[in-house]
């Protein structure tokens, strides 16, 4: 199983470290632009391979995607992050035209992989990869919903008082400020629907620091957070690796499903060897369903900025 990452900056040099210390996949590549950095990346990973117990063998390369050749899934991470007060859409400048050149050059090598894209604003960026690549619906993934739905696990354990191994949530929608989908009416407590514990007002403040996580990060950090963002694409790289079928939030290109079309956006999915197995059709409020669609109006509109 072969591994490539794009972008060995914070976000990728963890999801590389995550996957590696899971020790699921033969060989993690990262590939970076700037001379050396993905080189000196991989070398610190790999001289933590005795210490963290892997065999997974990290190599850096700059900007050289012959190395990528034949990889069974890609990662792109590459792109400016958001500085303090910055939303993800206002990335969409620079990232659009890094995310297409990437994009085309790992298909070039690979032409079987599975893609998942980080970059943000993240859902038009996965909308532009299918658009540059015209790979395979199934083959082409965004990784929003995955870390929004730790955030909010986060964010309710500790509302509830409770463990975060007893807490389960799920976000869907766009993974932005305003867009993304809290389902609060399906989150639970051991299985314990979280309403029968939380108030309504307090279920809406989990829910508004949810969608505000990243930004809370980035005015702390003063740049992206990484550590989480790592964690959670490695976990879909490790679904698909790995074929176990487990069901997360991803951005995906809809056809009609939620309602929606020509849009890629985060919802339910079954993830393993196939990349998105199936798109899971989930009952919603009447509140949940106006979100979705008002997150689906702001994805559209940021598409519509796109040099397609
Ligand atoms: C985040 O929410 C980087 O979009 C990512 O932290």
């Amino acid at each position: 199983m072969k591994v490539t990452v794009v972008g060995a900056g914070a976000v990728g040099a963890s999801c590389a470290e995550y996957i590696a210390i899971k020790n699921f996949a033969s060989e993690v590549v990262i590939l970076d632009i700037k001379e050396g950095f993905a080189e000196g990346k991989a070398m610190d990973l790999m001289q933590c391979a005795s210490l963290n117990g892997f065999d997974t063998k990290i190599t850096g390369v700059t900007n050289d995607y012959s190395k990528t050749a034949d990889s069974d899934i890609c990662v792109i991470t590459s792109g400016i992050p958001r500085k303090p007060g910055m939303t993800r859409e206002e990335l969409i400048g620079i990232n659009a035209g890094i995310v297409k050149n990437v994009s085309t050059s790992l298909l070039e090598h690979s032409p079987n992989m599975i893609l998942i894209v980080v970059s943000n604003p993240m859902d038009t960026m996965t909308y532009l990869a299918h658009k540059a690549t015209g790979m395979p619906k199934n083959r082409i993934i965004g990784m929003g919903g995955a870390l929004d739905s730790a955030r909010f696990k986060y964010r309710l354990a500790e509302a509830l008082g409770a463990p975060i191994s007893d807490v389960d949530g799920m976000v869907v929608g766009g993974h932005s400020d305003t867009g993304m989908v809290p389902l609060t009416s399906h989150a639970t407590r051991n299985s314990i629907k979280v309403s029968e514990f939380l108030s309504e007002e307090r279920l809406e403040q989990v829910a508004a620091d949810t969608k505000v996580g990243g930004a809370t990060l980035t005015k702390l950090l003063g740049t992206s957070a990484w550590y989480a963002p790592g964690a959670a694409v490695s976990g879909m790289v490790q679904a698909i690796a790995c074929d176990t079928k487990k069901i997360f939030p991803c951005s995906t290109f809809l056809e009609g499903e939620y309602g929606l079309n020509d849009i890629c956006i985060g919802v339910p999915v079954v993830l393993g060897k196939n990349g998105i197995e199936e798109i899971v059709d989930i009952p919603l409020s009447d509140a949940e369903k106006a979100h979705m669609q008002a997150s689906a109006e702001g994805v559209t509109k940021t598409n519509g900025l796109l040099d397609l």
